[in-house]
């Protein structure tokens, strides 16, 4: 499957989505957790999201896949350094991911679908490791604006555009 995350994971990247928790930007899922869930976030990214669902599932387990090895080993540096261990981050695709039928409680992305080749296909597969009775969960951005009006920020949106053109990304814009 061919892939076409325009953006990379250079430092200043994961800065920017590091600042990112459960609380702050997936809140729909606390009502739904238990302290024994297991869980993946998928395209974790530099993995605080996913740091943080651990915290909140402190007898349960949380994988965070990423389709590159880039941003894991920060991951993993950043799990220790808050003391979590009941985590596991590996490498793995969405179009195919590594685990089998039926194997978690909640399946979670953020800010992944809109980034991918075959969305439809990735909550599928998202759906068959999901456990009966389980939770798939995204959370996707649809358009961007900003006021009042900004020359750089319009010229950022002009290249990022031509760059996710480019490269074949399905929805244009966004986190
Ligand atoms: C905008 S970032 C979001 C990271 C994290 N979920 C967050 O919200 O902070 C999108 C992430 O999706 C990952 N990604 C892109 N294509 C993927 C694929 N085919 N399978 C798994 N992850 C993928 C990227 O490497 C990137 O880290």
């Amino acid at each position: 499957m061919t892939q076409i995350y325009t953006t990379d994971h250079s430092a200043s990247v994961l800065r920017t989505h590091s600042w990112r928790t459960v609380t702050n930007s997936a809140p729909y899922l606390l009502p739904h957790l238990k302290p024994d869930m297991k869980i993946l976030d998928v395209g974790c990214g530099p993995g605080s999201i996913t740091i943080s669902l651990a915290k909140l599932v402190p007898d349960g387990h949380v994988t965070g896949v990423e389709y590159v090895p880039d941003p894991l080993e920060g991951a993993r540096a950043l799990a220790q350094a808050e003391g979590v261990s009941n985590i596991t981050f590996q490498e793995g695709n969405i179009h195919a991911l590594p685990f089998e039928d039926n194997t978690f409680d909640v399946v979670h992305v953020h800010q992944v679908l809109q980034h991918i080749a075959d969305p439809i296909h990735a909550l599928s597969e998202m759906r068959r490791v999901a456990k009966e009775g389980g939770i798939v969960a995204c959370r996707e951005s649809a358009e961007l604006s900003w006021y009042p009006d900004s020359v750089g920020i319009s010229k950022w949106r002009e290249v990022t555009e031509l760059m996710q053109r480019a490269k074949g990304e399905v929805h244009i814009l966004g986190g």
